[in-house]
């Protein structure tokens, strides 16, 4: 039983193999470009971003294994197998990443450390008007497996807590909002915005100069999701003009971010490198081997890709 491993680097190649000699022997785990492999003996792939059209050769593929939560990685493969199910990453170790993350982002904005960061460039001793955690509204776009403990995880500490999703959730201690028609109320008054959206064409560019303009003056963005949901020619604008207050980025269209993007000196742009929810090789190589067993077992998929959603 083959699975070929893309994600970390060839060079992560013996770690993966150790880590799965001891979860389940039975499987050989090789490298992508392992030119040794047949075709028709791989039966599992773990991996990031396929070139288009490989996957599509191997005819007795059984499930394909995303190292990402998101997959758009794979679906910008217009040679998809559509047979085959995909299994996004879903390490408890993952969610408990991003929900840190989350935490500590929008404890960051919300305590306008993005304020004291760029005065300590000017030496600029100033306060800032600051509140309770209980008086700041937090809004979350998107509860998927990201998502929502992430918007559990704000609520719990005491923040105002509002989602926006595809559908209308009924989540105790959440205000949800749904659909395009729940938009602007849900961007109304939210004072700290993070995005956690799958990658979608419906997604695309969602963090616009429009979308923007609809939180109130000082409001904070914070993209942990995908680099095309954000505008960063509006976010920048925005800035500028005071309109919005500060920024924390994850994730981008190009990465590593070219170093003549203007996101990098920008006083009120925190940048972090993709950082947000990667979760360690021995956490994602138990889920791996969680998700080759029980699919083994009874053709159960965990967590798995849903095509119709596009997520
Ligand atoms: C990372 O970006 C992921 O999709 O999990």
């Amino acid at each position: 039983m083959i699975m070929l491993v893309k994600t970390g680097g060839e060079a992560s190649l013996p770690e993966w193999r150790s880590l799965f000699a001891a979860l389940l022997p039975e499987l050989d785990v090789r490298w992508w470009d392992d030119p040794t492999v047949a075709a028709e003996d791989v039966a599992y792939t773990f991996l990031w971003a396929p070139e288009p059209g490989r996957l599509a050769t191997y005819p007795n593929l059984r499930l394909i294994i995303s190292s990402g939560a998101g997959v758009d990685h794979l679906t910008a493969d217009p040679h998809l197998p559509a047979h085959v199910p995909i299994a996004k990453m879903g390490a408890a170790e993952a969610v408990a990443r991003m929900r840190e993350f989350a935490l500590a982002t929008v404890f960051f904005h919300h305590r306008r450390f993005h304020s004291f960061v760029a005065n300590q460039r000017l030496k600029r001793w100033e306060d800032d008007e600051t509140t309770e955690a209980a008086n700041r509204t937090v809004g979350v776009m998107g509860l998927g497996t990201l998502g929502l403990p992430s918007a559990l995880a704000l609520r719990d500490a005491s923040f105002r807590v509002k989602a926006w999703s595809r559908s209308a959730r009924a989540i105790p201690g959440i205000e949800s909002h749904a659909g395009a028609a729940g938009f602007d109320a849900f961007l109304a008054g939210t004072e700290i915005v993070l995005c956690l959206l799958a990658a979608t064409p419906e997604t695309a560019g969602i963090v616009n100069a429009a979308t923007l303009a609809k939180l109130p003056r000082g409001a904070c963005v914070i993209n942990a999701a995908r680099g095309s949901h954000v505008v960063i020619p509006d976010l920048v604008a925005a800035l500028d003009g005071g309109h919005i207050a500060g920024a924390t980025l994850d994730v981008f269209e190009t990465e590593p971010l070219p170093a003549d993007s203007p996101v990098w000196t920008h006083p009120r742009i925190l940048v972090t490198p993709h950082v947000a929810s990667f979760p360690n090789r021995a956490a994602r190589a138990r889920f791996v081997a969680e998700a080759i067993t029980a699919f083994e077992a009874d053709r159960t998929v965990l967590n798995r890709f849903d095509a119709s959603r596009g997520y």
